[in-house]
C-alpha cells in the first residue's frame, strides 16, 4: 500500500475522502512568495497557468475566483507553446503533477525562452531536471494528479493571488470549514451515493456560471476519468444560446443536467437558472440542483468539487470500475511515444 501522510494512494475513495486535509498538505516556500510579490511590484502585466488534465483545473478555478479582482489577465493554457501575448512581462506558472507531460514541457520549455518570470509545481520528472535555479514549489509524490487537486490548488492560489496583488487565503481555515461541510451531504443536498444511483444510467450534464463553471468541468473530467463515463458540461448564461435548443433530446438521451447553484449569483442568473429549468422542464427532463447555503465563492467551489468528486467515485463503484486506474491515458502515450 503506498500512502502519503496516512492516505492510501490506491484508493480514490480515501483520496477524495482526505480533499479537505490534502488542502493543508504543503504551501509554497516563502522565498516562492517572495518571487511572487516582488514580480507583482515590478509592473506585471499578466498571468498564464500552463497544465492539462487533473494539473490543470487548478488553474482554471484560480483564474475564475480572481479574473474580476485582478487589474491585470490570467489566462490558462492546455496545449503545446505558450500563446504569443505572453511576453516577458508575464508570469507564467507551469504545473505538472508528473513532471514529465509533453504539452507542460512544451509550455515550460517556450516560457523560458520567453524569458519572464516562471514558476514550476510538480512532483519531480523531467521539468524539475530543467528547473534549477527557478522558483520550484515540489509537491509529495504518490497521489494520482486529479486527486491532488485540494494540494495543487494551495501552492497556486497563494501564487496568483500575490502575482495580482490581493491578499491570500488561510487554507488551515478552509480545511476545516471543508470538513464540516461533509455532515451536510445527505440532509442540504442528496448523497454523492443517492445521486451516483439516482443517475447510474444516465449521462450527467454538468451547468454551472461565473465561478461554478469550472467545476462543472471538473465533474464532467472526474466522471470521465474514475468512472469511465460520459458526463458533459456547459456554461450559463452561454448555453441559453445554444445548448437549450437540444434540450428536446435530452429524454431520449438519457441526459440529466446537473445545476451548479451558487448564493452569489445575480438576480438575473437565478432567473436563468430558472426559465432553463422550466424550458428543460416542458421537455420532459428535470434538472437536479446541486446548492449549498451560506459560503464564500472560494468556499462554494472547493466544496461543490469536493462533493462531485465524491459523486464520481460513487459512480465508479456502481460501475465496477477501478477509478485509479487510466488504461486508455497510458495506452494513447505509448502509441504517441512510439511514434515519434
Ligand atoms: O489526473 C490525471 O491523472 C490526468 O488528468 C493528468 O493530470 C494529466 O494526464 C496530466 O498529467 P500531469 O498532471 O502529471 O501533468
Amino acid at each position: 500500500m503506498k500512502n502519503v501522510k496516512g492516505i492510501d494512494t490506491n484508493d480514490m475513495r480515501a483520496m477524495v475522502e482526505a480533499f479537505p486535509s490534502l488542502l493543508c498538505l504543503t504551501k509554497p516556500d516563502p522565498s516562492i512568495m517572495t518571487v511572487a510579490s516582488q514580480t507583482f511590484s515590478s509592473g506585471l502585466e499578466g498571468v498564464c497557468i500552463a497544465g492539462m488534465g487533473g494539473s490543470a483545473i487548478t488553474g482554471q478555478m484560480t483564474k475564475a475566483l480572481l479574473a474580476q479582482k485582478a487589474e491585470i489577465p490570467i489566462i490558462t493554457w492546455r496545449n503545446y507553446e505558450i500563446p504569443r501575448c505572453v511576453t516577458k512581462k508575464w508570469a507564467v506558472i507551469c504545473v505538472s503533477y508528473s513532471g514529465n507531460t509533453e504539452e507542460t514541457l512544451s509550455a515550460f520549455e517556450t516560457a523560458k525562452k520567453v524569458g519572464g518570470t516562471l514558476f514550476v509545481v510538480t512532483t519531480g520528472g523531467a521539468i524539475l531536471g530543467q528547473s534549477r535555479d527557478l522558483p520550484v514549489a515540489l509537491l509529495p509524490k504518490g497521489i494520482q494528479p486529479r486527486a491532488a487537486l485540494p494540494a495543487i490548488f494551495s501552492i497556486v492560489l497563494p501564487i496568483v493571488e500575490a502575482l495580482v496583488g490581493v491578499g491570500s487565503t488561510d487554507f488551515s481555515k478552509l480545511s476545516v470549514i471543508l470538513n464540516g461541510l461533509v455532515k451536510r451531504w445527505g440532509k442540504e443536498i442528496m448523497s454523492p451515493r443517492n445521486l451516483a444511483e439516482c443517475t447510474r444510467s444516465l449521462v450527467p450534464l454538468f451547468i454551472g456560471s461565473g465561478h461554478l463553471a469550472s467545476v462543472a468541468y471538473r465533474a464532467k473530467c472526474q466522471i470521465n476519468e474514475n468512472a469511465k463515463a460520459v458526463a458533459f458540461n456547459a456554461e450559463l448564461p452561454e448555453a441559453n444560446h445554444n445548448e437549450i435548443e437540444a434540450s428536446h433530446m435530452y429524454q431520449e438521451s438519457g441526459i440529466v443536467p446537473i445545476f451548479l447553484r451558487s448564493t452569489h449569483e445575480s438576480k438575473r442568473m437565478s432567473a436563468r437558472f430558472a426559465a432553463t429549468d422550466a424550458v428543460y422542464r416542458q421537455n420532459d427532463c428535470a434538472p437536479i440542483h446541486v446548492r449549498l447555503s451560506g459560503l464564500s465563492e472560494l468556499e462554494e467551489v472547493l466544496a461543490i468539487t469536493h462533493y462531485l468528486d465524491m459523486l464520481s467515485v460513487d459512480a465508479a463503484d456502481i460501475r465496477g470500475v477501478d477509478s485509479v486506474r487510466v488504461d486508455r491515458i497510458a495506452e494513447l502515450k505509448r502509441r504517441l511515444a512510439e511514434g515519434s
